[in-house]
């Protein structure tokens, strides 16, 4: 069979209101341009994240009744726990109610005034966390990450040799060493295991521990089985344990590779700090057993990491990215090469050089697939990351828009509705204008800025 069919079938739907572009206009208007202030009603198509928008499994729904809610010792935390470690060898498990509040976690008491954590690329809310210490977070991702249209098997990987310059020239200032799998702000690109080793043993060899921002870890295992020598027999859920055998601890978002709509966790096998983080966890977000969460989101978690490492479902994801950049590429569309795992990047600088970083040409595309298809995508890009600490702002490395994919929610034809709309916005590309911001917060300013549209000349 030639197509990779959605390895499920559909048991109970959702409508999505159908709006015409007139209506998007206003709405989008109405939202001053920044579709995370659009009401998701409004939305025909929702890439905005695959994060907390998974559709859940019959087995998902049917565990949460299982769940158990009392508030120490919870047989859901066991089951819980059994299922992290099935896959992740870790000897504290710590839910947390999503992967920022395990991130907010580890940085207040690892990070601080005076110290750099290297990644190779740190996420959004991961940076702000780091920063909220006091620390500097720092990317080393190989060079190849930084430039959208080349094609290399592991984009995500950390620059090795940047690494051991970085721990030389910052002696006693790295609280640890981070890799994020997939690198989401790189492009969801994975890291390869060989890159994993040799991230862990360097940071071993300077004294330092190894975490994994582990949100997307059953793609990059995926991607590893498919791509690197000699695995393509391993099955994943060994290439997965492979993966962080090499760890101290990781960072997780259960909202992505674990297909629940909420959850998180921090896993260490550092007795002292896990005891300090377990203080932490007690003040901010809830008793060890449950952390963050209720008993049945613990059964969902557990139940989804079952569920996440199925071959058939993982060669149908990463497909899904696949065919929609395929079909971008025959359009002269850029887009960041290889498909990444979970969303589909836009090269927006590149597709609309008549717009200048500083005019957000990434929130340019973000706003015409909007209008042209009630499509909600996210810029990642000057918007997100060009604001500096001091306040000043200049151009970000990369103007990309994401076009996420939520898991198991979306079909083909939802996918092939998503190009039609490329198609219609490549012919009028050049009418797009750019946008300057009108108001903004202090710091993550993606989420609530208000954006006007700059007139064309
Ligand atoms: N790390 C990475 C790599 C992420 O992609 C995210 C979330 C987090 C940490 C934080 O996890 O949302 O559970 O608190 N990414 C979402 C996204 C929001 O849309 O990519 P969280």
């Amino acid at each position: 069979m030639k197509t990779i069919i959605e390895p499920f079938r559909i048991k109970t739907v959702e409508p999505i209101r159908l709006t015409t572009f007139e209506e998007r206009q206003a709405l989008l208007q109405a939202a001053h341009y920044n579709t995370f202030l659009l009401k998701s009603d409004d939305v025909i198509i929702d890439l905005l994240t695959d994060s907390g928008t998974s559709a859940m499994s019959a087995m998902q729904w049917s565990v949460l009744m299982r769940g158990d809610e009392s508030y120490a010792g919870s047989p859901s935390y066991q089951r819980f726990k059994s299922a992290v470690n099935e896959l992740m060898p870790f000897k504290h498990i710590l839910p947390t109610h999503q992967g920022r509040a395990a991130e907010s976690i580890l940085f207040s008491l690892i990070g601080g005034e005076g110290k750099v954590i290297p990644s190779n690329t740190h996420f959004d809310t991961t940076r702000s966390n780091v920063e909220a210490s006091g620390a500097e977070a720092h990317d080393l991702v190989i060079d190849e990450g930084m430039d959208p249209a080349l094609e290399h098997p592991f984009k995500g990987n950390m620059d090795i040799a940047k690494l051991d310059a970085f721990l030389r020239a910052n002696k006693g200032h790295v609280p640890c060493v981070m890799t994020t799998i997939t690198n989401n702000a790189g492009g969801g690109q994975p890291v390869s295991m060989d890159n994993i080793r040799r991230t862990g043993e360097l940071a071993h060899k300077y004294g330092v521990p190894f975490f994994i921002d582990s949100c997307r870890f059953a793609e990059n295992a995926y991607f590893i089985k498919l791509r690197e020598p000699g695995f393509s027999k391993t099955t994943v859920s060994d290439i997965v344990r492979m993966m962080f055998s090499h760890a101290d601890g990781m960072t997780m978002s259960a909202k992505k590779d674990a297909f629940a709509n909420i959850g998180g966790w921090l896993a260490l096998n550092d007795d002292a700090l896990a005891e300090k983080a377990r203080s932490r966890l007690i003040q901010i977000e809830g008793f060890p057993t449950y952390g963050g969460l209720a008993g049945r989101d613990l059964e969902a978690i557990a139940q989804g990491l079952s569920e996440i490492v199925d071959e058939d479902y993982l060669a149908y994801r990463l497909r899904t990215c696949e065919y929609v950049v395929e079909q971008l590429v025959a359009l002269g569309v850029p887009v960041v090469l290889p498909a990444g795992g979970h969303a589909v990047f836009v090269d927006a600088r590149a597709w609309l050089p008549h717009i200048p970083p500083l005019e957000y040409p990434g929130q340019a595309v973000v706003a015409g697939l909007y209008e042209y298809g009630g499509i909600r995508s996210c810029e990642i890009g000057t918007v997100m990351f060009g604001r500096k600490t001091d306040g000043t702002e200049e151009a970000a490395a990369m103007d990309l828009v994401r076009l996420a994919m939520p898991r198991r929610v979306y079909t083909q034809s939802h996918a092939d509705c998503v190009v039609e709309v490329f198609a219609e916005l490549n012919k009028v590309k050049e009418t797009l204008t750019g946008f300057r911001i009108i108001e903004e917060p202090l710091s993550l300013r993606h989420f609530t800025s208000k954006f006007q549209r700059i007139a064309s000349v």
